[in-house]
């Protein structure tokens, strides 16, 4: 493989005390659903998320395993999961350089955090490392590339589609990257489709436009934000004006790639 790309990096410790709000419309439970069955279906004991954040996946799974474990690097984010008094352990560390001997994990699983990775691919092997033999790594979130999916971000903040480009790998070449690492039946399947249209106004008040709200928009500078703000100002004022409501759409699927470890 050629050298690292520059990744933009997301300041998770400053965004620590608000990510939660994105959790508040409590629509993000058949993620966790899909979770919770494969970790039974494997009957996991052990179970390692790498990029935890605030806990909200650990919490969702709790139930099932007794030894569950969250990494992540951001300690402002441990410290919030953390608050959340789980039955969990909390780790500081890296997904490249996962701290844990081979065969520690019946299922290892990340959620919208594999393309804040430096180095993904070697996560996905590291992943395999620390994994028991038929064991399972789950990488959960969505593709940009992904067709049918709209979101409105995208249109009035500009670059920030093309930076998602370069951010996410697609399923196709994390699906690759698992094959030749040492996993098999490695399938995609789709979880959640998050449909979330805002009408007129109401789009002001999507917690999702708040500047630490989501990653594409952490990533902005302030001006490049403050225009984006300002061409949904305008383009409400005008569609008010013909007596119009604009609707600003989210439609994004939310897909789980899986893969078991083959035997050594
Ligand atoms: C978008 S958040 C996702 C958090 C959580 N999985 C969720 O879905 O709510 C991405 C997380 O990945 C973590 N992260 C970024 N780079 C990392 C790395 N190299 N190793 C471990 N964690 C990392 C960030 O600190 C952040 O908490």
């Amino acid at each position: 493989m050629g050298g690292l790309m520059a990744r933009p990096k997301v300041d998770y410790d400053r965004i620590a005390p608000e990510y939660d709000q994105r959790y508040a419309a409590g629509t993000n439970t058949l993620r966790g659903e899909a979770l919770l069955a494969l970790a039974v279906g494997l009957h996991a004991d052990r179970i390692l998320e790498v990029g935890c954040g605030t806990g909200h996946w650990l919490a969702a799974i709790g139930s099932v395993a007794q030894g569950l474990v969250g990494l992540d690097l951001s300690s402002g984010m441990l410290h919030q999961a953390q608050q959340r008094r789980g039955p969990w352990g909390l780790v500081r560390g890296y997904a490249r350089r996962l701290p844990f001997e081979g065969d520690s994990f019946d299922l290892v699983f990340c959620v919208n955090a594999l393309h804040h990775f430096e180095r993904p691919r070697t996560f996905v092997h590291e992943a395999c490392r620390v994994l028991r033999s038929g064991g399972a790594l789950a990488v959960v979130g969505s593709d940009p590339r992904e067709r049918g999916d709209s979101w409105y971000v995208y249109d009035y903040f500009a670059g920030t589609y093309e930076a998602d480009l370069r951010r996410f790998p697609a399923w196709e070449t994390v699906a690759g990257w698992m094959a030749a690492t040492g996993f098999e039946r490695i399938a995609r399947v789709d979880v959640e489709r998050i449909h979330d249209p805002k009408c007129g106004r109401a789009v002001l008040d999507d917690p999702f436009l708040s500047k630490t709200a989501c990653s594409q928009l952490a990533l902005l500078t302030a001006e490049d934000y403050a225009a984006g703000l300002d061409r949904i100002q305008v383009d409400l004022a005008r569609a008010e004006a013909r007596g119009q409501a604009l609707v600003f759409r989210t439609d994004l699927s939310i897909s789980m790639l899986a893969g078991y470890r083959a035997e050594r």
